[in-house]
């Protein structure tokens, strides 16, 4: 499975304030560039802090983009992917809806009544992991239901234990031009963090591109 995460940050590398609400911090130019990376993928995963932050519906917003999917046999959008550990997602979550088939990771410390909440409001359910969600284990059981694109949208909790797990492949951040602060702000990567340098995942500075009123840089993860 290629996994690519993709984020906006301010310049101080924050993805909100400290208050967790959604902020724009990019433009229309890269809320395209997004929509389209959506459209190239077979899943769209975050963690369950973002869907209770800013009740995303994960959808592709282009109906050309939706439409040459379908004409080339998927869905029109792609399936959406919550880490989820104790099942909190909402039942009336937008990532629920009707728009595209839902998977919830989920680890054995979710009880079955949430478990089942989440099954009769339309999601499919895989446990993986004991306390908290096995990434590896859970990217390896959506492998084989044929999902071998994954987007990755936040947050940073999310995104740090991915790169800690070694998963990911490509790295996209929008770098908005802008100043959030706050040492309680999510950033990027948050978690625990690494202390040993020889921990710290190398990447490879691939492109660089002013858009908006920022810049798009991507790279790609050493081996
Ligand atoms: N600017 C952007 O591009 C962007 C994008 C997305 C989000 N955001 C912002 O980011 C904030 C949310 O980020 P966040 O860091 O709080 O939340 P997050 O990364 O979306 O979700 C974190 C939660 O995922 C669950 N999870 C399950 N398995 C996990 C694992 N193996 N490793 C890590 N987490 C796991 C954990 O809760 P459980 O243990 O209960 O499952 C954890 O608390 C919001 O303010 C949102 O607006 C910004």
């Amino acid at each position: 499975m290629h996994v690519h995460v993709n984020a906006a940050e301010s310049v101080d590398g924050k993805l909100s304030t400290r208050e967790r609400e959604q902020v724009a911090i990019s433009g229309p130019m890269d809320f395209d560039r997004m929509d389209a990376l959506r459209a190239e993928s077979d899943g769209i995963l975050v963690g369950v802090g973002t869907v209770l932050a800013d009740d995303p519906s994960l959808t592709i917003k282009d109906g050309a983009r939706r439409e040459r999917r379908v004409e080339n046999g998927c869905d029109p959008n792609p399936a959406r992917v919550v880490a989820d550990s104790r099942a909190r997602t909402p039942t009336d979550a937008a990532v629920l809806d009707d728009d595209a088939t839902t998977y919830l990771l989920v680890s054995e410390a979710a009880n079955d009544a949430a478990i089942d909440a989440l099954d009769t409001a339309g999601g499919t359910v895989i446990v993986a992991g004991t306390e908290r969600v096995d990434l590896r284990a859970g990217l390896d059981r959506l492998a084989g239901l044929s999902m071998q694109r994954l987007l990755v949208e936040g947050g940073g909790e999310l995104i740090f234990s991915l790169f800690e797990a070694g998963l990911v492949d490509r790295l996209t951040v929008f770098v908005g031009s802008v100043v959030i602060g706050g040492r309680d702000a999510p950033t990027l990567a948050d978690g625990t963090g690494f202390t040993d340098t020889d921990a710290f995942p190398e990447l490879s500075l691939e492109d660089v591109d002013r858009l908006d009123e920022g810049v798009v840089l991507r790279y790609d993860v050493e081996e």
